[in-house]
């Protein structure tokens, strides 16, 4: 699945996984993304930051198929992919964990898990690489996802995302209704799949939080990525362009 070889210009960097282009994308008549250009490398961290209704949970819909693209490209490992529905960008490998995690609160641990292998997985292995990495969903694997609390719902919602072996990872808010050790504890753990390979695109209105692991942040304004590079240089652009210092 790792071997887009896109435009190939030697040995400086590899095509991305993932690339948007001049993007366009709309709630029926109403155009939200007005030409979003990003591009998520392999085995690499890119956060999308930005303040309320920017445009980055739309992004995310479109990169997972959710939504169309109506103009400019949509690419996969440097192949063409708009009009891509949901069910094959996760064959092609890209999954996402939507804001709100995406589980269903009346489903057990394990029915939860059960549904990441929808895509061919097998039961036993989702849930042993479920339990390995979250001894604590092990203990709950009977219990309800809508009783756990929300640290252990967005560790059930990794564990299912991750089941489908992805190669690019979408999260939207990771960070939301988390206490702060939490959610440093959930970066942790996707530092570490990514250092495994995998590559990840984050969307986070608290850009603290993902900064750290974050190879390349991109920040979004009213529908397009208004600019992209190192994580300490957006961050001081962030604070002058929102957060109010
Ligand atoms: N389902 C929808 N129908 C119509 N408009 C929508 C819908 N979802 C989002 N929008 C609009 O699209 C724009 C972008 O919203 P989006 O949710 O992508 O922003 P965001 O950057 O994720 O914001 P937040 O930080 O609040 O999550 C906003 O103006 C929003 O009102
Ligand atoms: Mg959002």
């Amino acid at each position: 699945m790792r071997d887009g070889t896109g435009a190939g210009s030697g040995a400086e960097e590899p095509a991305p996984l993932l690339e948007l282009s001049g993007v366009r994308a709309a709630y029926g008549p109403i155009e939200v993304l007005h030409g979003v250009d990003l591009r998520v490398g392999p085995g690499k961290v890119v956060a999308l930051l930005g303040p309320n209704g920017g445009g980055k949970s739309t992004t995310m819909k479109v990169c997972a198929g959710l939504l169309p693209v109506t103009g400019g490209e949509l690419r996969f490992a440097g192949r063409r992919v708009n009009g891509v529905s949901a069910e094959d960008a996760a064959r092609l490998g890209v999954c996402s964990i939507p804001e709100g995690r995406g589980i269903f609160p009346n489903l057990t641990v394990r029915e939860n898990l059960w549904v990441a292998t929808g895509t061919g997985a097998r039961l036993r292995d989702v849930e042993e690489a479920a339990y390995s990495r979250f001894p604590i969903l092990a203990e709950r694997r009977d219990q309800l996802a809508g009783s756990l609390s929300g640290g252990q719902q967005q560790m059930l919602a990794l564990s299912r995302a991750l089941g489908t072996n992805p190669a690019v990872l979408l999260l939207d808010e990771l960070s939301m209704g988390l206490a702060p050790m939490i959610v440093t504890q959930m970066y942790d753990t996707v530092a570490q799949l990514v250092a495994e390979g995998l590559s990840v695109l984050v969307a986070e209105q608290f850009a603290r939080a993902v900064l750290p692991i974050a190879d390349t942040a991109a920040l979004m304004l009213n529908g397009r990525v208004v600019s992209a590079g190192a994580p300490a240089e957006i961050e001081d652009q962030l604070s002058s362009s929102y957060l109010g210092g």
